[in-house]
């Protein structure tokens, strides 16, 4: 299976944080934002992986992530020209994707909590179709939005619906089969001129091909996208790893723990961070 980092955007809600900088590269609490969706396709096993970013800010990514052979992951790049939408990213990706299967994740995503590992790798064995993550929200209006029938089985996904018909949200983690790729191709814009990924997952649904995992009320699906929101995660990012001593999303830590490098690669990734806390963390890591 094949990940999909999708990092573009203009983070128009953040002005002026990312009027130079790229939303997925600001930090929340001790890394860049970027690690955490990274951290999710690790977790479930995608070694191979595509980041999409807009021309001005690709080369930051390059410089930071290269080619990913650190982590013992295979990372590379893609440029997407204007913001199109999310469903763009298969089209963008297609060469990369090839026949397999894909993962995409949105790289201003965070997400926390105990039954991730399992969900994630629960969706990547999937043979076939596709699978979201739905999350109950306070403000549906802002997100994609699954309308249920009266078995509670999905209808219908509604694009930020003035109305909405659930308090469930589709979260900006998505798996497919190979067919993403030619429904990709064949959705029309909307009318805000994006290759919706709601289309997508509506071709989907009627195939009757969509599943909705919903992720439970132990699970944190954070938001980014905005001042208060930004800081938000970050300080629930620093309240876990203060009280527990552990790190949230951290791609060296999961790169050992897979066995994609061993403990002495590891201590040299530290090494070269030593004089952050994170380094000195990645250091003192020991197999128990
Ligand atoms: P959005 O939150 O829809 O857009 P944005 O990040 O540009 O923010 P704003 O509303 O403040 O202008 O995008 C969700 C994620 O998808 C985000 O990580 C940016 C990314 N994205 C792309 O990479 N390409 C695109 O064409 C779009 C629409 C979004």
């Amino acid at each position: 299976m094949k990940g999909l980092v999708l990092a573009g955007g203009k983070g128009t809600r953040l002005y002026p944080l990312t009027n130079v900088v790229s939303k997925q590269l600001l930090p929340i609490y001790d890394k860049p934002m970027i690690y955490y969706s990274l951290s999710v396709l690790m977790l479930a096993g995608i070694k191979d992986i595509l980041i999409i970013s807009t021309p001005r800010d690709l080369p930051q990514y390059e410089t930071l992530l290269q080619d990913g052979s650190k982590w013992g992951i295979s990372i590379s790049f893609a440029e997407q020209c204007e913001p199109g939408g999310l469903a763009q990213a298969f089209t963008i990706g297609a060469e990369f994707i090839g026949t397999e299967q894909v993962c995409l994740i949105l790289g201003d995503n965070i997400f926390y909590g105990q039954s991730l590992k399992t969900s994630l790798r629960a969706a990547a064995k999937n043979p076939g179709g596709a699978t979201i993550f739905g999350y109950r929200v306070k403000n549906p209006e802002r997100y994609g939005i699954v309308k249920f029938d009266q078995n509670g089985a999905p209808e219908k996904i509604l694009e930020k619906p003035d109305t909405a018909p659930s308090n469930v949200a589709v979260t900006g983690l998505y798996f497919y089969d190979n067919d993403v790729v030619e429904i990709a191709r064949t959705i029309q814009p909307s009318a805000r001129g994006e290759l919706e990924i709601t289309s997508v997952n509506n071709a989907y649904l009627e195939r009757g091909d969509l599943r909705v995992e919903m992720m439970m009320r132990g699970s944190a699906w954070l938001d980014t996208g905005t001042h208060a929101s930004l800081l938000q995660a970050s300080l629930f990012v620093q309240i876990i790893e203060e009280r527990q001593g552990i790190k949230v999303a951290c791609p060296e830590e999961i790169a050992w723990q897979m066995g994609y490098i061993s403990i002495e690669k590891l201590h040299a990734l530290g090494a070269d961070l030593m004089d952050s806390e994170y380094g000195a963390y990645l250091m003192a890591l020991q197999a128990d």
